[in-house]
């Protein structure tokens, strides 16, 4: 995710949550999924002996990061060629959830572990390619479709945290001139999201997350 002021809360967040996650289930070769600028390499770093980001040909992001230009339904690489899989704020733009989902179970070796984040409250972008949200329920039924088990759906935040991220999106929209150069959006914003996170720590109602975090594992045998 971008390293912004006008969305750092949501971002330690979220990367506090991969990073756990991710020393407790990611070993050996990782296929990134949709990696763009591959933001989560050094993290990574130590849990991994390979980290290997596949995108898109029409990618908004800079390529440079990118090892291997494919799509997230055909992945340049041999089966269950991985011990590990990410793929972070990917799955809503692509038109084919599910048989990405189907994908990714294919590169993955069996007892491999994937993680993913996916938005659930969160505005349009990197239009048009944005096409879904996702509830935990339906996380849940397209990773069993898709042949995962052991599936394990988190919500990194409550009511307060996403309004308040939604309401410092919207303030950004007039971070121009004067109060651009004062930097008085850039305070207003650190200020809401330091209140927003305060009362999210008091009264956390998942139903309102901006983003899920899911774990899930490929099983022993293959089930499909
Ligand atoms: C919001 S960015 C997330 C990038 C990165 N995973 C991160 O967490 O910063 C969405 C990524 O999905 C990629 N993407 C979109 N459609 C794709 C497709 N069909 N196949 C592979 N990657 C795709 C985009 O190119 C972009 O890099």
């Amino acid at each position: 995710m971008a390293k912004e002021l006008k969305n750092i809360l949501v971002n330690r967040i979220h990367d506090n949550a991969l990073k756990r996650l991710s020393e407790r289930y990611f070993e050996g070769r990782l296929i990134d999924i949709g990696c763009g600028i591959k933001p989560y390499e050094k993290m990574l770093k130590p849990n991994v002996t390979e980290h290997v980001g596949v995108d898109h040909e029409a990618s908004f992001h800079s390529k440079n990061n990118v090892d291997l230009f494919g799509t997230a339904y055909d992945i340049p690489c041999e089966d269950s060629s991985f011990d590990s899989a990410l793929c972070s704020a990917v799955l809503e733009h692509l038109e084919e959830p599910e048989a990405a989902l189907r994908e990714c179970y294919r590169v993955l070796r069996p007892k491999g572990y994937a993680i993913y984040s996916v938005p659930f409250i969160w505005h349009l972008h990197e239009e048009p390619r944005d096409f879904y949200r996702f509830s935990k329920y339906g996380l849940e039924y397209l990773f069993g479709k898709a042949g995962f088990e052991d599936i394990e759906i988190r919500a990194l935040s409550g009511f307060w945290v996403t309004f308040g991220q939604l309401l410092v999106y919207n303030i950004y929209r007039f971070n121009r001139g004067p109060l651009r150069w004062l930097r008085i959006i850039d305070a207003i914003g650190l200020f809401l999201q330091g209140g927003f996170y305060l009362l999210d720590r008091v009264d956390k109602t998942e139903q309102w997350t901006w983003m899920y975090i899911v774990v899930a594992r490929k099983p022993d045998s293959e089930k499909r």
